[in-house]
């Protein structure tokens, strides 16, 4: 029987400028107010990263953080994946400044551009190397800069996102012990315009903005996200009964709280960051997994359920035994 990808730890990391509501409103101009923000999204402040932090710092210090909880030096390392749409350059991959930062010096490593699901889709591309040798000891990353990508005169997507990482320790261990069950991903390309940043290296040679049609993404979020939680559940033979927690892409509240009530979990069962962090896209579940393990929630032997959606549109499911 092939290995199992055990998780060994999650950290997470959040710069220092927290932005309110008002604060982000003041500074930019804009005509919104706390109320329309909190009520439609349940996002009440988010971190805003310094002039001159990159992603490959967030995601550095997040998984120095990880390695440190689980108490695993870097060089065991052998795999950095690392998911983001604000790399720091298009190459070398952040994955690769990450390599070096954390000390490791074997094994390989490469960035995956998923947009919002991008860190379920890093799960599942780790777990999968993990299962065949190809790798022994990875870190999965999610780290953003979206502050950098935000159009500051378009108030219904500049209030939705903040900066952040996340970083999961993964090793290679018993077959029949804690880890991840199985990952489902999904793509669909023909909805690539709802959701997109309208540039980059290779067409317009700038960085582009994010773009958004939030109903329309709204609406394939709450069908998506349904059927692959279904799948993935069906997939182990497990009901909403088996699920110890549910730790959603933290995009808004409205549809964190509708897979919640989908799964028959009652809120205290559902971790919610996104009144802190706002959308931090690829780094917003482990940021999430990271704090809910860190203050005891999350528990030896418990059931987590990971779902995301995001441009691609790309959408997927993890289950995972901790
Ligand atoms: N402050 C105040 N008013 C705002 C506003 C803001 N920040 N942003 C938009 N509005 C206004 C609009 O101009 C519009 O006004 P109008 O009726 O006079 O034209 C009104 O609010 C409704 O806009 P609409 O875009 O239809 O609002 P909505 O109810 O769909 O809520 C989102 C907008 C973005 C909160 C919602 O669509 C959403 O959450 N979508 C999913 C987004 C998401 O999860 N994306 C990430 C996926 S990874």
């Amino acid at each position: 029987m092939p290995p199992r990808a055990r998780l060994l730890a999650a950290a997470g990391y959040l710069p220092a400028d927290v932005v309110t509501n008002d604060e982000l409103a003041a500074r930019h101009g804009l005509d919104t107010s706390d109320a329309w923000i909190a009520e439609r999204t349940g996002i009440r402040q988010r971190h805003f990263a310094a002039p001159g932090e990159t992603a490959s710092a967030m995601g550095a210090e997040a998984a120095r953080r990880a390695l440190a909880l689980a108490g695993v030096p870097g060089e065991e390392v052998d795999l950095v994946i690392v998911a983001t749409s604000t790399p720091d350059s298009a190459f070398p991959a952040t994955a690769a400044r990450i390599h070096a930062a954390i000390g490791a010096t074997r094994g390989f490593a490469f960035d995956l551009a998923a947009a919002c699901t991008g860190f379920i889709y890093a799960l599942g591309v780790a777990d999968s190397l993990l299962r065949t040798g190809a790798a022994r000891c990875a870190l999965v990353i999610g780290t953003e800069v979206y502050s950098r990508i935000l159009d500051w005169t378009d108030r219904s997507t500049c209030v939705l996102f903040g900066d952040g990482a996340g970083a999961v320790l993964l090793r290679a261990e018993s077959p029949d012990g804690p880890g991840i069950l199985s990952t489902h991903l999904h793509a669909d390309g023909r909805q690539a315009d709802i959701l997109t940043v309208d540039g980059g290296a290779g067409s317009t040679g700038g960085t582009g903005v994010v773009r958004m049609q939030g109903r329309e993404v709204f609406r394939h979020a709450v069908t998506k996200l349904a059927a692959v939680v279904d799948e993935a559940l069906a997939a182990n033979g497990f009901t909403h009964a088996d699920v110890s927690w549910l730790v959603p892409h933290q995009a808004n509240l409205r549809i964190i709280e509708g897979m919640g009530r989908k799964l028959h979990l009652p809120p205290e069962r559902v971790v919610v960051t996104v009144d802190r962090h706002a959308n931090t896209s690829a780094a917003s579940i482990p940021l999430a997994l990271a704090e809910a393990w860190a203050d005891g929630r999350i528990r030896p032997g418990d059931l987590v359920l990971m779902e995301a959606i995001g441009g691609g549109l790309t959408w997927g499911a993890a289950i995972a035994r901790m």
